[in-house]
């Protein structure tokens, strides 16, 4: 069965689409088969991964919306055993047209069913909201991973993704564990990011991963040129970041199931 991990933050432009593509790519190309799943409307995955516009006819919105299978929907990327399922502004429309629906929070896990098994690992990467999109992602993974920018409101919110946390495990995924929580963008050069990132595990404890992802102009380039960082700069700092972040994934998911501890203490 895949791991699903859901990528998730309501906040805006904290990293979850550069987490997602990065993650993605790099467990891939470790010869694990990989699926991408783009849930934001703005498309960010699905272009930052390199598919182009024009090059797909049908995105999520077929299968959430329209009951389409994935299996048809899902394209190849440029990284070997990874691949998307890619999403368009279209997907905007899905939060209404849902709204009437039963059982809408559980439509992308519907979708998925039918194609999970064909993976090792599922990235889901989420828009900036909490909205339907966002409560289908965690209502089919079975973790969260919860990027966070190094910078002064970088809490706000945590708050409150963390109660909505706690209602889709009361109604809807009894079994949603914390994959972990995820420094980005730090900046070793000021003391803010140290303040926030030491607030953060004061608070947080072992839920935070060991690993944090710098700020590094590479990570911020390669989406235009439709590559993930270990295609764009495999020897950047970001690269290795990311590779570290996998390892941990990988590692913890191995012994433990999830990060240790990390599915009791919210
Ligand atoms: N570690 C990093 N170093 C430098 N730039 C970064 C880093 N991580 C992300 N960025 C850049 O910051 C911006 C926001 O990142 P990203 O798109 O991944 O965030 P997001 O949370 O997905 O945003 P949204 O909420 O709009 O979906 C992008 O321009 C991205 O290239
Ligand atoms: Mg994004």
């Amino acid at each position: 069965m895949a791991k699903t991990i859901a990528v998730a933050n309501q906040k805006g432009g904290v990293g979850k689409t550069t987490t997602a593509v990065n993650l993605a790519a790099i467990l891939a190309s470790w010869g694990n088969h990989v699926l991408l799943v783009d849930t934001d409307p703005q498309g960010n995955a699905t272009s930052g991964i390199g598919l182009q516009r024009g090059s797909f006819r049908k995105t999520l919105y077929h299968s959430l919306v329209l009951d389409e299978s994935l299996a048809e929907i899902a394209k190849p990327s440029s990284i070997a055993s990874l691949d998307v399922v890619p999403a368009n502004k279209d997907l905007a429309g899905a939060e209404i047209e849902l709204v009437e629906v039963g059982q809408r929070e559980f439509r992308l896990k519907r979708s998925l069913a039918g194609i999970e098994s064909k993976y090792d690992y599922v990235i889901i990467d989420c828009p900036p909201s909490l909205g339907l999109l966002t409560l289908n992602a965690l209502t089919a993974a079975k973790s969260l991973l919860v990027p966070i920018q190094c910078e002064y409101y970088a809490l706000e919110g945590v708050t409150e993704l963390f109660d909505t946390l706690a209602r889709i495990r009361r109604l809807h995924n009894p079994g949603l564990m914390i994959e972990g929580l995820l420094l980005t963008m730090y900046d070793e050069r000021t003391n803010l990011s140290a303040a926030v990132a030491a607030d953060l595990r004061d608070f947080y404890g072992l839920q935070v991963f060991q690993t944090v992802i710098p700020r590094n102009v590479r990570l911020a380039e390669a989406p235009s040129y439709g590559k993930p960082i270990i295609s764009y700069d495999a020897h950047s700092k970001g690269a290795e970041a990311y590779s570290q972040l996998a390892r941990e994934i990988v590692y913890e998911s191995k012994s433990t199931g999830s990060r240790s501890g990390s599915s009791t203490v919210v």
